[in-house]
């Protein structure tokens, strides 16, 4: 699809960016006067308790330093300091599973905070810097959770309600929490599922840094008690003082932590900081979602990845939005939930994975029409490329061709959108991201930073640090810098390198074009193929394992395993449901393998080197165009070639 659709301008007259050339001459302020720029907006934006001294410390490069010295608070940003003028609009409005509707004002919401905020610090010792692993559903709480810690200047690590208490034990200890907050379970489909156990099941050893578990009751399901350790959310806020004051936070404070995969090794606790993350965080919600005094928001991520951090709670909130909270599934009681859920609530923005998009038109391609979708206004989406039947399905579906489309392209480690449309500006070519926000200086470039040709693959970078940008990945500085300065430079410079390629086409547009590296984006979340191996690995049949990713209608990619047994004779179908039973409790269900084939050996080069690239051409049914010349046994490629096409 090479058509170019035009924003319905007359349906963003408060946009702040309206035009194509307000963007240009954005991008030309930035250009001229880049911190200066940053400098304007983060004065106007942030409500600082002590200025900043310096915009940019470039000193230490790559930990950059952003806005030093000043002081503010996150959950002040997005909170309290709305409290004047929007004390009785609602903030967050919540739905559950199972049809359960609540909603907490600003008002409501700053109570609720500051009484969860004494209760850390009161109940559980919790101080400046103390690290808080939340391991909760999408509920409310969670987010009263977050801004709590914000609040006291503790850093909460959100682990996701998927992963497993293997995968939740690693993460508590390398962050050394002192504290894990979780709910003793929630609804999904209808039915209660269980979070309770898992923490108690990760707590068995190792990780002695855990003093206190807090519980908050969602699902009213029974579950066990640790005497002393175990304490009942819902009891003990009950006599807390409603006001707390918020801790002044030196602007490169770390606000959170969040644990995603790299293309080696464990998780990697991205770290990022205070001030400079809710800048951003607030303006891109401003910029990309024209976010209203009167609008309703929803997106449909979980709490548990960057999007629901950014774009569910921290963005919509400094910027004073309703955010929608909802507990369940899109597709359950059927793939009209979201559709209804849009009518009911007016909602205004509908941001959610290209994956939910397939899954819908497949499940329901009509069902969109039983239902008044006409307050949508844009539609976003993240995570993965979208393609283009489904893009045209939103936007005809369930934009009736009347809304803007944002194709939002990020990372964990951006903090924010990087690339993406402007509703109001950016003539919109379907899947594609189009160009970087102003202030982002994202560019497809070779390693040595010469720009790309024209519809040539090259490495997506951001060739200057920006606010929200990672800091460190917690207690592995080396890796940092490895893993994303250690690419690409410009200039001779190291630059931020984001791990996936990109193409620009003759109008300048930016499509992404996918990880560059071994990290498989399935349903648009990140899986480390080196993750999935080590927990196969753990299976005692398993003598050598390669994990590739491959193409699937819904997911996007799926996980594809070749296995090789110790002894060949033990392979059979039921040993297949033993090893994705191994990785569901090493990671967790999303991590499972969608197809595995037992394979006599691995292609290897003499020194040993697995090659990736003959077995991800191979489950792609791809003819092998690489030098097979150079394996240890080049007849291998062939025989499982045969094995896969059986
Ligand atoms: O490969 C890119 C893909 O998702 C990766 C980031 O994953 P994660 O850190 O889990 O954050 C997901 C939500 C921001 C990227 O390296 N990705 C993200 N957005 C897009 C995308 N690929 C194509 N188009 C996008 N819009």
């Amino acid at each position: 699809m090479s058509d170019i659709f035009n924003p319905k301008t007359e349906r963003f007259d408060r946009a702040l960016i309206k035009s194509m050339s307000e963007y240009k001459d954005l991008v030309a302020e930035f250009d001229n006067d880049y911190e200066g720029t940053w400098a304007k907006f983060a004065d106007e934006k942030i409500d600082w308790f002590k200025p900043y001294d310096k915009v940019l410390d470039e000193s230490n490069a790559p930990f950059y330093k952003w806005f030093s010295g000043g002081e503010m608070n996150v959950a002040h940003q997005c909170v309290d300091r709305h409290l004047e003028s929007k004390k009785d609009k609602t903030a967050i409005l919540f739905e559950g599973d199972n049809g359960d509707k609540k909603t907490l004002t600003y008002g409501e919401l700053a109570v609720e905070v500051n009484k969860t905020a004494n209760m850390f610090k009161n109940q559980f010792d919790i101080k400046k810097g103390d690290r808080v692993v939340v391991y909760m559903p999408m509920i409310t709480e969670a987010a009263v959770v977050m801004l709590a810690c914000a609040k006291i200047g503790a850093i909460h690590s959100i682990v996701f309600g998927g992963f497993s208490a293997e995968a939740l034990r690693d993460r508590i200890i390398d962050a050394q929490a002192k504290l894990v907050v979780t709910a003793d379970g929630a609804f999904r489909k209808g039915k209660p599922y269980m979070l309770k156990p898992v923490v108690d099941q990760a707590l068995k050893h190792g990780c002695d840094c855990v003093q206190n578990v807090c519980v908050v009751e969602r699902n009213g399901e029974e579950i066990t008690w640790v005497e002393g350790r175990d304490k009942s959310y819902n009891e003990l806020i009950k006599n807390e003082s409603t006001s707390c004051e918020p801790e002044p936070m030196e602007s490169e404070e770390p606000l959170f932590l969040l644990y995603t995969s790299g293309s080696t090794g464990k998780p990697k606790g991205v770290q990022h900081s205070s001030a400079g993350y809710i800048l951003w965080a607030q303006m891109t919600m401003e910029w990309v979602f024209d976010i209203q005094d009167d609008d309703t928001y929803w997106c449909t991520a979980d709490i548990g990845w960057i999007t629901g951090h950014t774009y569910i709670v921290y963005g919509p909130l400094a910027a004073g939005a309703t955010t929608v909270m909802f507990e369940g599934v899109p597709t359950f009681p059927d793939a009209g939930r979201c559709w209804k859920m849009v009518e009911e609530y007016k909602i205004n923005q509908f941001y959610t994975a290209p994956t939910a998009i397939r899954l819908l038109h497949k499940m329901g391609e009509n069902e969109p029409d039983k239902y008044d979708l006409s307050s949508l206004r844009i539609l976003g989406t993240v995570g993965e490329p979208i393609d283009p039947p489904a893009w045209k399905w939103y936007y005809e579906k369930i934009g009736g061709s009347n809304c803007s489309i944002v194709d939002t392209y990020w990372q964990t480690e951006t903090g924010g959108h990087v690339i993406s449309p402007l509703p109001a500006a950016t003539p919109i070519k379907p899947a594609c991201a189009t160009f970087p926000l102003p202030g982002i200086s994202a560019e497809v470039i070779e390693e040595d930073g010469t720009p790309t040709e024209v519809g040539e693959k090259g490495f997506m970078c951001i060739t200057k640090p920006w606010p929200s940008m990672i800091r460190n990945i917690w207690n592995d500085s080396e890796r940092f810098k490895t893993s994303y300065f250690g690419d690409c430079k410009k200039d001779g410079k190291p630059v931020y390198f984001s791990g996936d390629g990109a193409m620009i086409d003759e109008d300048g547009y930016i499509t992404i074009t996918g990880r560059t590296d071994d990290v498989i984006n399935v349903s648009g979340h990140r899986m480390g193929t080196a993750e999935v191996e080590a927990a196969i690995k753990k299976h005692d049949k398993v003598a050598a394992v390669a994990v590739v990713g491959k193409p699937h209608e819904i997911k996007g990619e799926g996980i594809f395993a070749y296995i090789v047994l110790k002894d060949a004779n033990d392979a059979s179908e039921d040993l297949k449901v033993e090893i994705n039973k191994v990785i569901k409790a090493e990671i967790g269900a999303i991590a499972l393998c969608d197809a595995m084939a037992f394979v006599p050996d691995l292609p290897k080069t003499r020194s040993g080197k697995i090659m990736r690239r003959i077995l991800r051409s191979i489950v792609k049914g791809e003819a092998i165009t690489q030098d097979t010349s150079t394996l240890e046994d080049p007849s291998i490629v062939g025989v499982i070639e045969g094995i896969v096409k059986l």
